[in-house]
């Protein structure tokens, strides 16, 4: 009976035994999953006049980390292509699609010895409109330099596989073209929100 204890008492220390060298210099994070764009919107010029706003679009999202220390890394966000619905008073006027290519450095305080990878980024965004399309006319937004910052938690399940989770704030600015003339600035400002899945070379 001891023995049995004492053997089922082992068998579970090593199953929850954490995972050694969780994240390490050199490590290679990369990660999948739905990602949303949630715009915080406001707008200047004739398109407050028009009470215009910006939509939400989710799509797939991938990054890459790369730990260039035990506890600091780089990340690259990229996607699969947004479409947005452009609205004036709610009714749709338009659409566009944009790329939000970011860049983070990342900070991971938990260290080597942890299943759980918490996270905190800053970083600098790039966001390519494109395929802009309007009901009123020849629509052009000017693409967007700004920064970012994020927040962050994988979760190990083996010494490959982890689940994910992650926030970002970006700053993401426009100014807007119709027919060639200035019809104010969109901020864009989304929360972006990823749930999915990784892997640790
Ligand atoms: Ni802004």
């Amino acid at each position: 009976m001891k023995n049995t204890l004492i053997s089922a008492a082992i068998g579970a220390t090593i199953f929850v035994s954490p995972i050694v060298n969780a994240y390490q210099s050199g490590d290679v994070i990369v990660r999948a999953g739905v990602t949303s764009v949630q715009p915080n919107d406001s707008v200047t010029g004739t398109l407050k006049t028009l009470n215009a706003g910006v939509g939400s679009d989710a799509q797939l999202g991938l990054t890459a980390t790369y730990m260039f220390s035990d506890k600091f890394g780089v990340e690259l966000l990229a996607a699969t292509p947004f479409k947005h619905k452009i609205t004036a008073n709610g009714n749709k006027i338009g659409e566009t699609k944009q790329l939000p290519p970011t860049l983070s450095l990342q900070y991971y305080p938990m260290g080597a010895g942890s299943a759980y990878q918490p996270y905190l980024g800053v970083g600098l965004n790039y966001t390519a409109f494109f395929d802009e399309k309007s009901s009123l006319g020849e629509l052009k937004l000017d693409d967007s330099w700004g920064a970012s910052v994020q927040a962050g938690i994988d979760y190990q399940i083996n010494d490959h596989m982890l689940l994910n989770t992650a926030v970002w704030y970006i700053d993401i600015d426009s100014d807007a073209k119709l027919n060639g003339a200035n019809i104010g600035s969109v901020s864009v400002d989304p929360w972006v929100y990823m749930m999915g899945i990784g892997y640790k070379f």
